[in-house]
């Protein structure tokens, strides 16, 4: 059964929101949760957050960036047009309690997948403290939909152009030596972000949470390609996470897998550009 968009929207240069009737999965998604999704049959399998769920109207939001061909080809669909695979909700969902004040960090596209958890520890009881960075101010995402579920919002940009002029690590480390009582800071956004997350909250020993991004294909544990090294066990991503322990992550493993197949996948997006109508070179 095809699934539909009902709607598509560029937020931002090159990140784009799709809203898909799957009233199934709607139903069961939680926070932290992914989808599978394959435009057409011959098309590739790609994992995506699901950034919001809506019960009552039976739809998932997803938000992702073109990097590559399958997500051209998605960025191309327009409200009305279907897609021929939508799996899920797939991975663990997010830890969501009444400890406290929690600490979210979004990073580029990475804001997305933080915005339900947001609201999910919000509606717990939690103070929620947002931090949400981009490269760019015309690159940030959701600031309105993020006011809504932090009690307390900071914006960085990496050139200075809104909030902070920096990176959302240096406000982390502001919050932490501030005194303020954080349990737990979930961070999403790319590895290296991430990763630098995780060097500046070890020192002080804060429950520091990370989404790992990696390679999937089946998404549900049977072809290993989503292996991540985690407090030196192997895990896949898939179905232990996505979702681990950042102290614990091999970073450098995950960023070395995740450029395994980079040659390929420029020849494929080159391949698929050639093949659209009015390409010149
Ligand atoms: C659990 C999970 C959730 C994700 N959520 C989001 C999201 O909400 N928004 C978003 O923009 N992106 C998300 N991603 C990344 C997204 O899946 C990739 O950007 C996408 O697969 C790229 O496909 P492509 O054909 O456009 O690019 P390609 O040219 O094929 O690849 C570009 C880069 O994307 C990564 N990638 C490629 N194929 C896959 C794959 N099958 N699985 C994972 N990564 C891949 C690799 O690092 C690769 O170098 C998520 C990844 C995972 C694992
Ligand atoms: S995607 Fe295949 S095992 Fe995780």
């Amino acid at each position: 059964m095809p699934f539909k968009i009902l709607k598509k929207q560029e937020l931002v240069p090159t990140i784009h929101l799709m809203e898909i009737n799957a009233p199934r999965i709607a139903k069961k998604a939680q926070p932290g949760q992914f989808v599978i999704l394959r435009i057409n049959e011959n098309g590739e399998r790609i994992p995506l957050t699901i950034a919001d769920f809506d019960r009552k109207k039976g739809t998932i939001t997803t938000i992702f960036m073109v990097v590559g061909k399958t997500t051209m080809q998605l960025s191309a669909l327009k409200a009305g047009d279907n897609i021929s695979d939508f799996i899920g909700p797939l991975g663990n969902p997010a830890h969501i309690e009444n400890e406290g004040t929690v600490l979210l960090v979004g990073g580029g596209v990475g804001v997305a997948p933080i915005f339900p958890q947001a609201r999910a520890f919000r509606e717990a009881g939690n103070k929620v403290i947002s931090i949400i960075g981009a490269r760019s101010a015309n690159l940030l995402l959701w600031e309105d939909r993020m006011r809504e579920v932090s009690d307390e919002l900071y914006i960085t940009t990496d050139d200075g152009t809104k909030g902070h002029h920096g990176f959302v690590t240096d406000i982390v480390k502001k919050i932490i030596e501030s005194g303020e009582k954080v349990s737990r800071i979930v961070a999403i956004g790319p590895p290296v972000m991430m990763r630098s997350v995780a060097g500046v909250t070890r020192p002080f020993n804060v429950k520091t949470i990370v989404s790992l991004n990696s390679i999937m294909v089946d998404g549900t544990g049977m072809c290993g390609a989503c292996r991540v090294l985690v407090g030196n066990e192997t895990k896949f991503a898939c179905v232990d996470g996505p979702e681990f322990d950042a102290h614990l992550v091999d970073f450098t493993l995950l960023m070395n897998r995740l450029a395994m197949y980079q040659p390929e996948e420029k020849v494929s997006l080159e391949k698929y550009k050639c093949g659209r109508e009015g390409c010149t070179c």
